[in-house]
């Protein structure tokens, strides 16, 4: 099949955490106009509209995005939009119907349209209680309790299976809590890690939703955009794994979090009191093991709790001191 020598990449869920960060970056990487954002509600920020092409589409319905595939000559989609697991057990009917929904769109339109790529984000919500909690394998058993972790465990078969059936070059790898400064998250059970940073130094107060002995395996958004792309340029023949890789990087709990924060800001004050995402969060891994990764195309990540608690705490001060928090 002809294929031109420039990528031309899709990037669903582009307002989201990730997706706000991971489009700039591929932007700086393939050109302005090679990357297309695509959002569904949220308004997009000013850099994601000025830097290159923005379209507002619902991925649970096919035609939608079949259109910007056609119209834009896509070959590459990184597709982030779903429901995160606090939201997703809200309504877990709708979790269903976007994540699976999505997925499967974006699947079929890969194999018809010959796409050469696709990224898609699987979790350590695939685990759940049954499976080692201790430096998680990355194959073990997968019988997750919220409907998040349903639809990343079946969204990691369907990807197996597009890839053994009908050769789609899907990747994907199984991201922990992500921390970043641009961009909040929304409906995650790991989001305490991020508001934390905002209400550190805004109110010097906050109070969180997990107990403070709750570890859970998290990562710096530099390192989570270095994941995707790093898998993404990998020699196909690396990817042996085409359910979704295991990364790690930094484990740790609130208590060490708060640690961590008042070395900069000492008069920081944390409260607990947790709420229905303790379970969700008593369900998951408290550290992962990523060897296949490390292994397979050479996963190495940079940030530890110190580093990244640094770069946030000054970005976050910066933006504070400006009137943009
Ligand atoms: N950050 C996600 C969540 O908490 C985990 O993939 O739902």
């Amino acid at each position: 099949m002809y294929r031109k020598s420039t990528k031309k990449i899709l990037v669903t869920g582009a307002t989201g955490q990730i997706g706000s960060e991971l489009t700039l970056e591929l932007r700086h990487k393939y050109g302005g106009e090679n990357v297309i954002a695509a959002g569904h509600r949220r308004k997009p920020g000013e850099r994601l509209v000025s830097s290159g092409p923005f379209e507002f589409i619902d991925v649970t319905k096919k035609d939608e995005l079949e259109k910007i595939v056609k119209e834009y000559d896509i070959d590459t989609v990184y597709h982030l939009a779903a429901m995160l697991s606090a939201t997703g057990e809200e309504n877990p009917q709708q979790a269903w119907n976007v994540n699976m929904g999505s997925l499967y769109n974006v699947l079929e339109i890969a194999r018809e349209h010959g796409l050469t790529r696709v990224f898609w984000p699987s979790s350590i919500a695939v685990f759940g209680p049954e499976a080692p909690r201790v430096k998680t394998p990355q194959n073990t058993v997968l019988i997750p309790k919220t409907m998040y972790g349903v639809t990343k465990v079946a969204g990691e078969l369907l990807c197996n299976y597009y890839f053994l059936r009908y050769g789609v070059d899907v990747r994907s790898v199984r991201y922990p809590g992500i921390i970043s400064s641009e961009t909040p998250p929304g409906g995650g059970t790991t989001d305490y890690a991020v508001e934390i940073f905002y209400e550190a130094i805004k109110k010097k107060r906050y109070t969180c939703f997990l107990r403070a002995d709750t570890v859970l395996p998290m990562m710096y958004m530099p390192d989570c955009i270095k994941a995707a792309i790093n898998l993404m340029d990998a020699d196909a023949s690396r990817i042996k794994c085409r359910t979704s890789y295991n990364v790690a990087a930094i484990s740790f709990s609130p208590a060490e979090l708060v640690a961590e924060i008042k070395k900069h800001i000492p008069e920081f004050v944390c409260e607990y009191k947790p709420d229905f995402r303790q379970k969700i969060a008593d369900s998951w891994p408290m550290t992962i093991d990523d060897c296949v990764a490390r292994e397979d195309w050479g996963w190495n990540p940079e940030y530890d709790l110190a580093s990244m608690t640094r770069d946030m705490i000054e970005k976050l001060k910066k933006r504070f001191a400006e009137g943009r928090l």
